[in-house]
């Protein structure tokens, strides 16, 4: 049996996480791997805390907001876009593929968009296997083997 990825989900309050809740009242069908922390706003999230699940041992980490125009602090959505273009830049460097990493608007009246985001970034975790790339199982360090 192929081994589900662990996906780590930031969803911002107002709209990706209802259009999360939205999904799960109307039942629709996506890998139940998702481990879902809730945020003010999508602007609200730091690079590290997605650095952080992946070292330990997130498979693939998925950053969801409202769209744009659409978020309860004005700007907080455009400017973790900005953040995350960064981060994607960053990837390579640091070693881990880039396809662990997704970003992505849902409002919360799109429960069908959350539940197709969430295969989207299961099938692109699965492509590219564990990750091995900051998570050490056997020293328990994110590559420093200390
Ligand atoms: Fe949803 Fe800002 S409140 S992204």
């Amino acid at each position: 049996m192929e081994k589900e990825p662990k996906i780590v989900a930031f969803l911002c309050n107002w709209c990706s996480y209802a259009g999360a809740d939205l999904a799960g009242v109307s039942r629709l069908q996506y890998p139940p791997n998702v481990r879902v922390i809730r945020v003010p706003c999508s602007g609200r999230i730091n690079p590290l805390f997605i650095i952080n699940a992946l070292r330990n041992g997130a498979d693939a980490v998925l950053t969801s907001g409202c769209h744009p125009g659409d978020c309860h602090y004005a700007t907080g959505n455009l400017v973790a876009r900005r953040k995350f273009a960064l981060l994607k830049n960053l990837m390579d460097y640091i070693g881990v593929e880039d396809e662990r990493v997704s970003f992505s608007w849902v409002s919360a009246s799109e429960g069908t968009r959350f539940a197709e985001v969430i295969n989207k970034v299961t099938e692109r975790a699965k492509k590219v296997g564990p990750n091995n790339g900051l998570f050490n199982k056997e020293s328990g360090c994110g590559g420093c083997n200390q």
